[in-house]
């Protein structure tokens, strides 16, 4: 059997396993990162399934990441949450890191929510913003797609030409509004490989090529959902926005606190956005 029929297989028999685990398919995909796995804590509903009972699902490699699939619904939809998420700099490929993604698409989930921590690079973004992603970048040396397509997913050449869904944008924007959060911003995302942070000058670098806010993550994952034909709503919590004329040292618990800190404000956002869907 080639690699990717070995691939197709493990998709196939996870997604087996969970359709035989939940009787409801879920509408909308979550994935929960860095500093956000306290989402999960308003689900109603919930089911839990750590990864480990999944076949063939990844591990998680890092702390600040529990392993678990949730199942419940938030402000009435059916969700199917990722708590915990895999990384490029983990040392999976970017088809490995997507595998969870992959697998709950076939569930006929129609949306996917993605949150993640980053670092700020537009120099008007304070610590603690909210950005709806607009549009990404990847500068991860890896595709998920790359290899034999499986016309079954999707097509051999995803358009990307409005990754993120502009009604979605739209709307969660107006939820923001409505509820008067501050410093709600709308960007560009870059992924970086990681796991070491930027240098000065990279950070000029990521910033001269159009990106408003950098991290490790989403992108991947952004990319199989589009691929699958999933619309695609993307948030970051900007944890810390680095000044490369004035670089101050970024630490992992800066960025996890200040994430926490900002996880109420994001899950305000979620609930309202959620409930008038
Ligand atoms: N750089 C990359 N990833 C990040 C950062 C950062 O400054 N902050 C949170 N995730």
């Amino acid at each position: 059997m080639n690699e990717m029929e070995t691939y197709r297989r493990r998709v196939e028999e996870a997604a087996t396993f969970l359709t035989a685990r939940f009787r409801e398919r879920p509408e909308i995909i979550l994935i929960m990162g860095t500093g956000l796995g306290g989402l999960a804590a308003h689900l109603d509903n919930p089911q839990t399934i750590p990864y480990a009972e999944i076949p063939h699902f990844p591990r998680s490699t890092v702390t600040s990441h529990a392993g678990n699939l949730l199942f419940g619904t938030l402000g009435g939809k059916r969700v199917a949450a990722l708590q915990g998420r895999f990384h490029y700099y983990e040392g999976y490929s970017a088809r490995e890191l997507t595998f969870p993604v992959r697998v709950l698409s076939q569930l006929g989930a129609g949306m996917m929510l993605v949150s993640n921590a980053a670092g700020g690079l537009n120099p008007a973004y304070a610590p603690g913003s909210l950005m709806i992603l607009r549009d990404h970048i990847n500068l991860i040396p890896d595709n998920p797609l790359r290899g034999i397509n499986i016309d079954a997913w999707g097509p051999r050449f995803p358009d990307l030409s409005a990754a993120y869904d502009p009604e979605l944008i739209d709307r969660i924007m107006a939820c923001a509004a409505k509820l008067g959060l501050a410093n709600m911003e709308c960007g560009v995302y870059v992924a970086i490989p990681g796991p070491s942070l930027e240098t000065p000058a990279e950070t000029r670098y990521l910033r001269q090529i159009g990106a408003d806010a950098v991290g490790m993550s989403t992108v991947p994952e952004v990319i199989v959902a589009r691929h699958a034909g999933l619309k695609v709503l993307g948030v970051s919590v900007v944890s810390n926005v680095n000044d490369p004329d004035n670089q101050q040292p970024i630490l992992l618990e800066e960025i996890i606190a200040q994430t926490e800190q900002t996880a109420a404000r994001l899950v305000r956002l979620l609930l309202e956005f959620f409930k008038e869907l």
